[in-house]
């Protein structure tokens, strides 16, 4: 018995040191960061520029902090900067907005050529500049772009398009990354809703975040990258690998894999203590923190409802689809919002949602 403790012990640190020492250097200065308490948390791929070292970020994926705590994007060469509004690193989407709220201004030079992101949706937009008061009381005007003088419109409708084309000035069509596929033209728009970008490389990141790991590069020299600290779901059959790995490369290795099948029926106990000991042993390589159980029942009625009828105030008006089940709201329907983030769902797609995951779907804030 005496034995075998020592030798789990000796297949420990074997495993710990060839698999973990060299990420732990690097941990500390790469953990999730924040430009403030409301704004999306930053880890691998992107980081903070001023903040965090090259290594915790992939190349072109800097952010920094302005000084109002938004989170700005930087790299996209030949468009302006952009304020981070959310980050999705399961889906690799991230969505953006225009720092001074006048979106269309920006839309009307974005060229995301030379930068890691594209957008995941297009919707087509012309835009017109038209003499004031024309069409002022049918269509939505963009408020930012016009003046005194001239009233600037942008659809996505071929019919309106050619109304406008007839007496205005057309200025130019932009592809627009929407969030959602769309099923119909948009008569006029003022173009202010986020723009959703997604991004190919890295790939496997996506993958790694929702099986609940963390990414990053392998060392801090290196581009290989790494998915660490995966919860294990059974861990039975990989940790075997290991073990076994691990026993090949050892001298006298006829001896330890006679003890290996002793240790098989061990391994379940042995797995969780493992992860724990890790976890003890080194701080630093602590997973960001990340609540992967849910709520209990009463927390989760605590949120607010709205029930739509009674009044339509959505916390963020042009927000009218449940962004978990896709469709869009009804009246009388119950809606609730996660009060940290405003973000609004069908109440039972959020109830069943928070009992297994205890943050938000979108932002990944956590409600507490
Ligand atoms: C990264 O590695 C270099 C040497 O390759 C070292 O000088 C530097 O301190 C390391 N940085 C971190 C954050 O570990
Ligand atoms: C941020 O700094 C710039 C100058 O660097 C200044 O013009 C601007 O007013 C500042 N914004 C805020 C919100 O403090
Ligand atoms: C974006 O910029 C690149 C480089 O200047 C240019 O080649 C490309 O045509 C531009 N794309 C659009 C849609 O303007
Ligand atoms: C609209 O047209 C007027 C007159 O040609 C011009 O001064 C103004 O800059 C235009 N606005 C936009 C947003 O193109
Ligand atoms: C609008 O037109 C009037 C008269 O032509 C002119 O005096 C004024 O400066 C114009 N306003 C703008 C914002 O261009
Ligand atoms: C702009 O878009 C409209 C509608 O999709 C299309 O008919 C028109 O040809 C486009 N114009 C240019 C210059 O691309």
């Amino acid at each position: 018995m005496n034995i075998l403790k020592v030798t789990s012990s000796i297949l420990f640190f074997f495993f710990f040191f060839s698999s973990f020492s060299y990420l732990a250097t690097s941990r500390e200065s790469c953990k999730n960061y924040v430009c403030s308490t409301n704004s999306p948390g930053i880890h691998f791929p992107f980081r903070i520029q001023s903040r965090q070292p090259e290594s915790c970020g992939y190349p072109s994926f800097d952010l920094s902090c302005n000084n109002a705590t938004q989170t700005v994007l930087l790299n996209l060469p030949y468009s302006g900067q952009f304020i981070v509004q959310g980050i999705d690193y399961t889906t690799q989407q991230i969505w953006i907005n225009d720092p001074n709220n006048c979106l269309p201004k920006q839309l009307l030079s974005l060229n995301l050529s030379g930068s890691p992101f594209k957008g995941v949706y297009h919707q087509e937009f012309s835009f017109f500049n038209c003499s004031s008061g024309l069409l002022k009381d049918q269509l939505t005007p963009i408020i930012c772009l016009s003046d005194s003088n001239h009233t600037i419109f942008a659809t996505s409708s071929r019919r309106v398009a050619a109304l406008l084309l007839s007496t205005c000035k057309f200025i130019t069509n932009v592809s627009v990354p929407v969030q959602r596929p769309f099923y119909e033209q948009i008569l006029s728009s003022d173009l202010n809703d986020d723009l959703w970008l997604t991004w190919d490389e890295p790939s496997g990141c996506g993958k790694c975040e929702s099986r609940g790991g963390q990414c990053g590069f392998k060392t801090n020299s290196s581009h290989e990258i790494v998915c660490s600290n995966v919860p294990r779901q059974s861990g039975f059959p990989r940790s075997a690998r290991y073990a076994i790995t691990i026993g090949v490369g050892v001298p006298g290795s006829i001896f330890l894999l006679g003890l290996l099948c002793f240790l098989f029926g061990k391994i379940k106990s042995y797995n969780a203590r493992r992860q724990v000991e890790i976890l003890e042993f080194n701080p630093t390589i602590a997973p960001i923190p990340k609540i992967m159980v849910g709520l209990d029942g009463p927390t989760i009625d605590l949120y607010p409802k709205i029930v739509l009828g009674e009044s339509w105030c959505l916390p963020k008006p042009n927000d009218n689809t449940c962004p978990i089940c896709l469709s869009e709201y009804q009246p009388k329907k119950t809606l609730k919002t996660i009060p940290k983030c405003q973000h609004c769902f069908h109440s039972e797609c959020i109830d069943e949602w928070l009992s297994l995951n205890a943050t938000c779907p979108i932002c990944r804030n956590s409600p507490q």
